[in-house]
């Protein structure tokens, strides 16, 4: 079967999908995302991210064209039709088509669209090898928890990463960490399991609102505190997280060896992180072996 994309209420083959020149999600990325996480056929934690995608599109005063319900129905009905079994929805909104003009009509026809990617299963904890960070100049906006299409600034420190020879790049404002082009940020520092706390520069990330929640659970809160670009050279171990990889270690901040391996801690987190998902999904966890 060809893959689908389901665009305003249809469903339609990928190739066959057009989007107008005049949407203002192509012209000015107006418009906001989401990637949620399919493990075995279910959504994990679908509720939060269309929070988030509600919290973002009334931040840019973009009304959902349908109930959170309704989405939510319209979606676990696509990825059973598509079969997905291990992958990710991506989920956009863009404010909808116009003449080319900053100023934006009130009465626009939103632009809503969703389609699944597979993904190969993650690996056994700890698995792989570590995530190279280069830490860069965080020259966003201060709006960074809406989680808008533009992501221009993020993707240009990915790629000056990449080109590098790193993974991830990791934004650094007036000399904090903030957190990496498309995940979140975390340390052990003086023994303490660390993260920034949210704010303009920081998404909400729900993969890191997860991690928090299960640590609180376990009575071993993890500190939201500012964190000093110096400071992460003295962590004993530093993870990134996001819906599509989880939980991943990191070998070097910048040119500084970090770990050899997975820290304890990283393996403990990422170990209640998948005893959270099965017990969400309610079903075993597919692993590559
Ligand atoms: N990125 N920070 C940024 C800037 C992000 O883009 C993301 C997610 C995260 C992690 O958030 P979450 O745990 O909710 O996935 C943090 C997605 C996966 C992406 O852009 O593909």
């Amino acid at each position: 079967m060809d893959r689908q994309i389901w665009i305003n209420g249809s469903t339609l083959p990928m190739a066959d999908a057009r989007i107008d020149v005049q949407d203002r999600g192509f012209q000015f990325a107006d418009g906001v995302y989401e990637v949620v996480r399919v493990y075995s056929g279910r959504l994990f934690t679908l509720a939060e991210h269309l929070n988030r995608l509600k919290n973002s599109s009334e931040a840019i005063g973009i009304t959902l064209p349908m109930s959170l319900s309704t989405l939510a129905i319209e979606i676990r009905k696509f990825i059973d039709r598509e079969r997905l079994h291990e992958g990710m929805i991506y989920l956009q909104v863009s404010r909808g088509v116009c003449e080319r003009n900053h100023v934006y009509p009130a009465d626009l026809q939103p632009t809503l669209l969703f389609y699944a990617t597979p993904l190969e299963p993650l690996g056994p904890i700890g698995s792989g090898r570590g995530l190279r960070l280069l830490p860069v100049p965080d020259e966003r906006w201060r709006k960074c928890w809406i989680k808008s299409i533009a992501l221009l600034a993020n993707i240009l420190a990915k790629n000056e990463a990449v080109a590098g020879g790193f993974d991830e790049a990791v934004f650094i404002d007036d000399g904090r960490v903030m957190e990496g082009s498309s995940t979140n940020f975390f340390a052990v520092i003086n023994g303490q399991l660390v993260t920034p706390p949210t704010g303009p520069k920081i998404l909400p990330g729900i993969t890191r609102q997860v991690l928090i929640d299960i640590a609180r659970m376990m009575g071993e809160p993890i500190i939201e505190r500012p964190i000093s670009e110096t400071e992460v050279a003295t962590a004993s171990e530093i993870f990134m997280t996001s819906s599509t990889k989880e939980l991943m270690w990191v070998s070097h901040w910048g040119q500084q060896p970090i770990s050899e391996s997975a820290g304890p801690v990283t393996r403990k987190m990422h170990e209640s992180f998948r005893q959270w998902v099965r017990k969400d999904i309610g079903l075993e966890l597919a692993t590559a072996v």
